[in-house]
């Protein structure tokens, strides 16, 4: 299958699922998510032992939500907005093979929350990182309040969330937000020997060992993710989810209440 915001190559066991809309920065619409399901569909029916995500063109993974799409949604429309790209983060978490976030430039918001549920994240040294969402009057609203919190330390997690921080690949490799930091033009070459290496590996007890880690959170991870959901959506409507978002488009500073 193609599509006309991504794309899936399969080769050697290896798939790779790029999101080419290198003008928005790879931010991610409604079609660009269902496109992401068709494709993870894809690479699953292959067979895939390996699925690395990245972003197309130089400078960014994914800059987040498409902010232009959100900017007028109702809350119903938000809450459908959050599952599909909760479906998403959901889907790539419990793949049926490792799935590594190649991090080539920055990854903010929901591109955070997609690098966030793969098993394991390298970047470039390009990268900057960020749950940037209370800059626009909101919160991570795709598995970030969850996922962020299991991977770094609370008061860490609380930070990079309610100050926004953009962090640049040092310090996102200090703080443990990503496994491996790699100059920037070894990053492909580095993440396809990763790649190789896994799908060397055996796939059934790679799979098992997967589900079994992805157990440990099961629970409160499930309870957690469904207040996010509605957590994030009640925040539409509000005067600083209008006013971030609008002042983003207007590429101006925001006034908050
Ligand atoms: N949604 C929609 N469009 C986005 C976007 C997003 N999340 N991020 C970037 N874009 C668009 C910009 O609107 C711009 O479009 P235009 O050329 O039509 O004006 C284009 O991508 C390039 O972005 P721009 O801001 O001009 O590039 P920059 O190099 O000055 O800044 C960033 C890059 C990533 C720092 C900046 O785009 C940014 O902060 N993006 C939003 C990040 C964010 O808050 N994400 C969380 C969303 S949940």
């Amino acid at each position: 299958m193609t599509w006309e915001t991504i794309t899936l190559d399969i080769d050697d066991d290896v798939a790779t699922l790029t999101v080419d809309r290198p003008d928005q920065l790879n931010a991610l619409n409604v079609e660009t998510l269902h496109a992401i399901e068709e494709a993870l569909d894809e690479a699953a029916a292959a067979d895939a032992r390996v699925l690395v995500v990245t972003g197309a063109g130089e400078d960014a993974f994914v800059a987040g939500a498409d902010i232009s799409k959100m900017v007028e949604m109702t809350t119903p429309e938000a809450q459908a907005y959050a599952e599909l790209g909760h479906r998403v983060a959901d889907r790539i978490e419990t793949f049926p093979a490792p799935v590594i976030a190649a991090i080539n430039g920055y990854a903010f918001g929901g591109g955070m929350e997609l690098a966030l549920a793969a098993d394991l994240r390298v970047a470039s040294e390009n990268a900057v990182l960020g749950q940037t969402e209370i800059d626009l009057g909101i919160i991570p609203g795709w598995g970030g309040t969850q996922r962020l919190t299991r991977l770094v330390d609370d008061e860490t997690a609380r930070r990079l969330v309610f100050f926004g921080a953009r962090v640049d690949a040092t310090d996102a490799h200090e703080l443990g937000l990503v496994g491996e930091l790699v100059a920037h033009d070894q990053l492909d070459d580095h993440v396809a020997e990763l790649a190789a290496d896994l799908a060397s590996q055996p796939k059934f007890a790679l799979q098992a060992a997967k589900e079994a880690m992805n157990a440990v959170h099961d629970g409160s991870q499930t309870v957690g993710l469904a207040y996010e959901k509605r957590a994030w959506s009640g925040l539409f409507g509000t005067h600083d989810q209008r006013e971030g978002m609008q002042a983003f488009l207007d590429k101006r500073e925001p006034e908050f209440e």
